[in-house]
């Protein structure tokens, strides 16, 4: 069984995903941080991520730096979001996804092109998102408990214009696969949110 997530940012994707792995007994893939890699990668070596030569170059980055905390900053994020634009770098991260998403075993995979590019054939497909302000609020709280002093004006623009490049590059936008099912976390606890996603895998059991 392929459970596909995919949502924006800070929508609780993730944490739906690793919630719905747990409860199945499936392996999780978190996508976004092959993308980030690429981006921490380009950071790195200097490069424009804008620029598709500097990012298939970083298309080749050591195992390691996928478990690096440095992935999960903003910074690091703009930088997957822009390289992630690029064609060449996305059929660079195929084949790793789809073998993931084919294992025996069945699996979770998040982000945002899974039901509708990486595992088309998915048996469940959700799509979870969230108003921005919403989720500007979420990062804003994140962010401010581990001490990082930040305007939530400035989170709300760095996610607006995060949610315009992933829905309108060309190649894998952010939309909802055919199938998908929407579920809106805005007024929804993280329990509640999570809950839903439970139902609806066993609904397609
Ligand atoms: O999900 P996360 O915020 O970690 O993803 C970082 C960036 O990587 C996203 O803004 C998006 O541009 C890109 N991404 C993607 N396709 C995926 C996962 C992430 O384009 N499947």
């Amino acid at each position: 069984m392929i459970i596909a997530v995919d949502g924006p940012t800070a929508s609780g994707k993730g944490t739906i995903a690793k919630a719905l792995a747990a409860h199945f007994g499936l392996p999780h893939l978190d996508t976004g941080l092959l993308y980030r890699a690429v981006g921490r990668q380009v950071q790195l070596l200097g490069g424009n991520p804008d620029d598709p030569h500097d990012a298939i170059a970083a298309c080749d980055f050591t195992e390691s730096l996928v478990e690096d905390d440095i992935l999960r900053s903003e910074d690091v994020g703009g930088y997957a979001s822009r390289v992630s634009v690029h064609p060449a770098v996305r059929h660079a991260l195929y084949e790793r996804q789809r073998a993931f998403a084919l294992q025996e075993s069945g699996a979770v995979l998040d982000g945002r092109d899974i039901g509708t590019v990486i595992a088309p054939e998915a048996r469940v497909k959700l799509l979870v998102t969230a108003s921005v302000a919403e989720r500007a609020r979420r990062r804003w709280a994140e962010m401010t408990g581990r001490g990082i002093d930040v305007a939530l004006s400035t989170i709300e623009y760095d996610i607006a214009a995060r949610d315009a490049r992933d829905m309108n590059r060309k190649d894998a936008p952010l939309m909802a696969a055919p199938g998908a099912l929407v579920i809106d976390t805005t007024h929804f606890g993280r329990d509640a949110a999570i809950e839903a996603a439970i139902e609806a895998v066993e609904h397609k059991l």
